[in-house]
């Protein structure tokens, strides 16, 4: 990687609150957020609708996630989308990569290593001329091993699937939580034990774990080691 603009990871498991802090962070510090997470998630969904189920021939899939137009709005740039949108070709995604068949959807392609290994440059393609904030689960292990800050933001399966159960219910959308709990666990482990990049801190991560913390006491903890880190 020749580029030296900055880069800050924030790796962690589902509902960790990773990907509102990434974005809060790309925001107050004007630099180019990648949320990981939408691409597999949009992959997920392009296999979907080409007809590949999740136990098509990987090279399929890999030369799927090779092709696939995918656009993100972002925070701080013009920008033809909405921030904070996501597109697949000229169809606005947003929602529908949320769902939680698409949830599913993602971790399994995410488990074909040849998937893995075609999305790798297109990660680092994000990283331009300001800096970026990167969240996922391989961010600081694989994808910016080099990355100035990393942060593996963490909480109790419970804490998350409790947040994720009041997020539904305050959009109005039905949930049962002890299901939440066992979907939470069950990609929990197929992200963890898959053998391409697994969910894991990176060596020199810094460990938070968000469990009894607010949104705002860990976005200020963050903010505080990326002016460390970053000097400014
Ligand atoms: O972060 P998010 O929940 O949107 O990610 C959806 C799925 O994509 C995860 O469950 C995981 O399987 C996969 N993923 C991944 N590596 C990343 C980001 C997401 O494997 N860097």
């Amino acid at each position: 990687m020749s580029n030296t603009s900055p880069v800050i990871t924030i790796d962690g498991p589902s509902g960790s609150g990773k990907g509102t802090i990434a974005s809060r962070l790309a925001k107050l510090l004007g630099f180019t957020l990648l949320d990981s997470g939408a691409l597999y998630r949009v992959l997920g969904l392009a296999a979907d609708r080409e007809g590949l189920a999740p136990g098509s021939d990987s090279e399929t899939i890999a030369a799927l996630a090779r092709r696939v137009e995918i656009g993100f709005g972002q925070p701080n740039v013009d920008s033809p989308w909405v921030e904070g949108s996501v597109w697949l070709g000229s169809d606005d995604v947003s929602l529908a990569i949320r769902t939680d068949e698409a949830s599913a959807m993602a971790s399994q392609v995410a488990a074909i290593p040849a998937v893995r290994a075609a999305l790798l440059q297109r990660q680092r393609d994000f990283l331009g001329a300001n800096g970026l904030v990167a969240d996922g689960r391989d961010m600081g292990t694989t994808v910016f091993p080099d990355a100035a800050l990393k942060v593996f933001l963490t909480a109790s399966v419970e804490a998350r699937a409790d947040r994720r159960y009041k997020q539904l219910i305050g959009k109005g959308i039905d949930a049962i939580l002890p299901a939440l709990l066992s979907e939470l666990e069950e990609r929990d482990a197929r992200d963890t034990q898959r053998s391409a990049s697994p969910l894991k801190p990176a060596v020199d991560a810094v460990i938070i774990d968000s469990t009894m913390m607010s949104i705002e006491q860990v976005m200020a903890q963050i903010t505080d080691l990326a002016r460390e880190k970053l000097d400014r």
